[in-house]
């Protein structure tokens, strides 16, 4: 059990330590990653350059509007230019991407649309990234599964192995709500709203700990069976699942606003947290605690900081302040023990994240152990702006 008393909140000249570290590393990095991209994750800490091809572009894009934001709020006129410049250029890219229909046969249209698009058309009102957003809440909503009530993840849609969800889309469906605010069309609320009701009453187990994925009868619609493709093996609780839930219940709340979730929010969070090793970041899968050789995954410990710091904006003081302060804790953990400290150590911001460990009992890929993965820089520098300012979130 943690002892939350014993450890310390990051304080202020962290925060703005961290983000001065993290602003000269992305500006650093606008050489290499403006016309190409990040890869999902390094290899030796470095990442190399990729197209924009992959579910996981969205988020590089994301960090150049967070750090604009930053030096913005610091009158950093010389350096806000380089960001936003470099972040337009990714956005034709996105638009680009979306018009062509390149790699975006997936439901992960919230994680590249919301960082990069959303983000550009909330910060500058840009048409070009309103209109790629639209086009990509639209791409979304093809995958949604009437019979079942779900927004299909991965693969063909008339395939009995790929009818499921998972609960990573819980932050695909903000975009669908953005949708709908921009445009007046109800349609994308409608089955966001959909998808949200069946992931909750699915993916959540009895002892709160979570699913990756869940299966549905393609002929009724019944619920079917859990089952994980990134976790250890199908009972446990995948660490980034997890934080998913986390930040997706946060998110299910601030949109449909339904007070049962506010309950489900703390015990998926509960969970999580009752689950994290003394240094408060958690090992790539639940199952694994305290002393454990298995690799960390530093992102979910991120992911999870931001969750709480969002719902905390929807409770009353006492509980807000609850997870304020967790959050406060780990996020001190993760600045000081994983994130990267030397400009010419890595290309990244944060160490030891975790994105596909494949085990005896699981069917994923082997990539990304251990390594710096984008997101989890991505989430860095969300929860050190939410940390620092009340943040006109993105998602
Ligand atoms: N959404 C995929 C992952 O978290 O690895």
């Amino acid at each position: 059990m943690i002892d939350w008393n014993s450890y310390e909140k990051i304080s202020d000249k962290e925060i703005k330590d961290a983000f001065a570290f993290s602003e000269q590393m992305v500006l650093k990095n606008l050489e290499q990653f403006t016309d190409r991209f990040p890869n999902a994750y390094s290899v030796d800490d470095f990442y190399a350059p990729i197209d924009n091809v992959d579910w996981t572009n969205g988020f590089w894009t994301g960090e150049l509007w967070l750090c604009y934001e930053d030096v913005v709020s610091q009158g950093k006129t010389k350096e806000a230019e380089r960001l936003r410049k470099a972040a337009e250029i990714q956005v034709q890219s996105f638009l680009k991407r979306i018009e062509n229909h390149i790699e975006v046969d997936h439901h992960d249209m919230g994680f590249l649309y919301t960082p990069s698009c959303v983000a550009a058309y909330k910060l500058t009102g840009s048409e070009t990234a309103r209109k790629a957003a639209i086009l990509a809440a639209e791409q979304l909503i093809k995958r949604y599964h009437p019979v079942g009530e779900f927004i299909q993840a991965w693969g063909p849609m008339d395939a009995k192995e790929n009818y499921r969800l998972i609960i990573d889309c819980l932050l695909n469906l903000p975009l669908l709500y953005w949708a709908t605010q921009e445009t007046g069309d109800e349609k994308f609320r409608t089955i966001a709203e959909k998808h949200i009701h069946t992931a909750v009453a699915n993916v959540i187990r009895e002892d709160y700990s979570t699913w990756h994925t869940f299966f549905f009868d393609m002929k009724t619609g019944a619920p079917d069976h859990g089952a994980t493709c990134q976790g250890y093996r199908d009972g446990s609780a995948w660490a980034r699942g997890q934080a998913w839930g986390v930040y997706g219940m946060a998110c299910a709340y601030r949109y449909t606003k339904r007070e049962d979730y506010i309950e489900k929010f703390k015990k998926v969070t509960a969970y999580f947290l009752e689950h994290l090793p003394k240094d408060l970041v958690p090992y790539w899968d639940l199952e694994f605690g305290e002393g454990s050789t298995e690799p960390r995954d530093s992102s979910s410990a991120l992911i999870a900081v931001c969750g709480m710091l969002e719902m905390s904006k929807y409770l009353d003081k006492e509980e807000a302040e609850y997870y304020r302060d967790i959050a406060s804790k780990i996020l001190k953990s993760v600045y000081e023990h994983y994130a990267v400290k030397d400009l010419n150590s890595s290309n990244g911001l944060v160490l030891h994240s975790t994105y596909s460990n494949h085990s005896p009992y699981n069917t994923c890929n082997h990539y990304g152990v251990d390594e710096c993965n984008i997101w989890g820089d991505y989430f860095y520098l969300e929860a050190l702006t939410r940390m620092s300012k009340d943040w006109e979130q993105y998602w």
